[in-house]
């Protein structure tokens, strides 16, 4: 890492201070968290270099498309289109319900809830997507609360994949599923959408070749991830597209993540 010393004394200190406080056993150091952290930094100051190297399973995924490409919109002026930017605010309701919740009154809200999601919210969440996929779900096993997709990708792929598993990923395809099966110990398996025909194609016209799908399933697969409506293309899989792929996962056991984030706000679904 090409740090100046005193740069990394304070990225030492940062990130042991992040560790700390994510780690549930060391909560009680956070009262005295600064103290222990110079203690820490010290310490790890007086390491081999390698041992202060992130964990080798995160090779390769140091750089990713969000932080080049802000950092050439950044350096070049140029619009950044792949991230969005409101410049309007948001409706009235959702900053004063916000506000309403933070203010010293209602301090009793201000507190640790239930870790899946709050027992209110995974109700009203199982309620509507009940709906969607006609039938009654278990809001308490059936539905998880995270902070963005990410995150329930992530605890996905943690939670599924183990190593040497396979995972059929669709191109193109969202920047993070190659880096996360790679995480977990997954080998990523590949299959491109092609345009079927040669010009004015639309989102639809891209298609997966059943029998090219078919081959890659075998007993290593374990997952296959399917971002309808995909991002980048914008294509939302036709019924029969899905159960072609339903009928895949069924006759050979694999999981299908099904990314919906632009379906309904934010949905993720297995
Ligand atoms: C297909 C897809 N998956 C996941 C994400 C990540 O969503 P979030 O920002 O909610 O973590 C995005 C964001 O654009 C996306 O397009």
């Amino acid at each position: 890492m090409g740090y100046h010393p005193a740069q990394m004394l304070t990225h030492l200190r940062s990130t042991t201070l992040r560790s700390l406080q994510t780690s549930a056993s060391a909560k009680y150091l956070r009262s005295n968290s600064l103290n222990t952290c110079r203690v820490l930094s010290t310490s790890l100051r007086n390491m081999s270099s390698s041992k202060l190297a992130p964990a080798d399973r995160l090779k390769g995924t140091d750089k990713n498309v969000w932080v080049t490409f802000t950092e050439l919109a950044r350096t070049t002026g140029a619009v950044n289109l792949g991230q969005g930017f409101p410049d309007y605010p948001p409706p009235a309701h959702v900053y004063e319900a916000l506000a309403e919740v933070a203010s010293p009154e209602n301090f009793m809200f201000n507190q640790y809830t239930r870790g899946f999601g709050h027992p209110r919210l995974v109700n009203a969440i199982a309620k509507m997507y009940g709906r969607f996929h006609n039938r009654e779900l278990d809001p308490m096993k059936e539905v998880l609360v995270t902070a963005g997709a990410y995150e329930s990708l992530f605890c996905c792929f943690q939670g599924y994949v183990n190593p040497g598993d396979e995972v059929i990923i669709i191109e193109p395809f969202f920047d993070c599923y190659k880096p996360m099966t790679m995480n977990a110990g997954g080998v990523p398996k590949f299959i491109p959408l092609r345009p079927s025909k040669d010009c004015e194609v639309t989102s639809a016209d891209w298609k997966l070749d059943p029998e090219e799908l078919a081959s890659l399933f075998n007993d290593k697969t374990k997952l296959i991830v399917l971002n309808t409506p995909n991002n980048p293309l914008g294509k939302v899989y036709t019924r029969d597209e899905l159960a072609m792929i339903a009928d895949l996962c069924q006759r050979h056991d694999v999981i299908c993540i099904a990314d919906e984030v632009s379906v309904n706000g934010t949905g993720l679904s297995m």
